[in-house]
């Protein structure tokens, strides 16, 4: 299974939206950082146009809300939660103690914020090798979002396990998806419609098995159409199935919970 994932492409494709989409779909334990307020994480309520939150995400307002929930009861179980803090640390916080999630998604959206940031970059990186090579041990998934992979460090971009791409058009971005992923996977990224979407590895089975298949574009449907991504209906079709590896019994037994944060 896949530990560490880039959504990337040009602005307001829909990056946030799809990644979003996809992880309330199929993550247990989904762990939102929202450093830019981006507005697919608005509630409805409060952004028509554009909120896609339900109504069960819970919303913490600094890194001490969440690790006072992670260490909680409530916390054994399925749950979605997101940060959306004022202050840069609490989201630094966030990714340092990473190490400690179980059986986590972690979701990084606009990872340009951290990456330009000396504080957060260290453990944002440490966070990305552990996603990549220790996931079956630590359980932790991370995707991140970022208009264009090179914006990442070469630290995070060679860790990278699967990528979801919008358009690009920057022939060294191109050049990276080339080399990292298959030329034809570039190719499929530099002629998409807006709003499409293609991965690599093409399906969680190639992904496991490292090999490429075909690709398969997503299409949700045009700008201004049906709005609930959520719904049944804007389901991305990928030709793979939806839902990811769920936790066995095993892992939900509580040894496997939360480890205790430092401080
Ligand atoms: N498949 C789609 N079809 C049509 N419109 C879409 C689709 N996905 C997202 N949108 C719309 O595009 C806009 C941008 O979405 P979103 O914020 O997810 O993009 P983004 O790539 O994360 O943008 P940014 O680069 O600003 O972070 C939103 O108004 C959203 O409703
Ligand atoms: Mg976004």
């Amino acid at each position: 299974m896949s530990r560490l994932v880039l959504v990337c492409g040009m602005a307001q494709e829909g990056k946030t939206t799809f990644a979003f989409t996809k992880l309330l779909a199929s993550a247990d334990r989904l762990f939102v950082l929202d450093p830019v307020r981006s507005r697919p994480f608005n509630a409805k309520a409060e952004d028509a146009e554009a909120g896609m939150r339900p109504a069960d995400v819970r919303v913490f307002r600094s890194y001490d809300e969440v690790a006072a929930f992670l260490l909680s009861g409530e916390a054994r179980g399925k749950w979605r939660i997101m940060l959306r803090s004022e202050n840069e640390d609490d989201y630094v916080r966030a990714i340092r103690y990473a190490r400690h999630y179980r059986h986590v998604t972690l979701l990084v959206d606009e990872a340009l914020v951290f990456t330009d940031n000396d504080e957060a970059l260290e453990p944002l990186i440490k966070a990305s090798r552990m996603g990549a090579h220790f996931g079956g041990g630590t359980g932790l998934t991370m995707w991140i979002t970022a208009q264009r992979p090179m914006d990442l460090p070469r630290d995070i971009r060679s860790q990278l396990t699967q990528c979801y791409s919008y358009r690009q058009t920057e022939p060294g971005d191109l050049d990276f998806l080339a080399k990292k992923f298959s030329p034809e996977f570039a190719a499929a990224v530099a002629g998409l419609a807006p709003h499409h979407v293609v991965m690599f590895p093409p399906d969680q089975k190639a992904a496991r098995e490292g090999r490429q298949g075909e690709l398969e574009a997503l299409d949700r449907g045009r700008r201004g159409g049906a709005r609930d991504p959520v719904g049944r209906e804007q389901e991305p079709r990928l030709g793979v199935p939806q839902a990811d590896r769920r936790l066995s019994a095993e892992e939900t037994d509580e040894t496997h919970t939360l480890a205790a944060h430092g401080s």
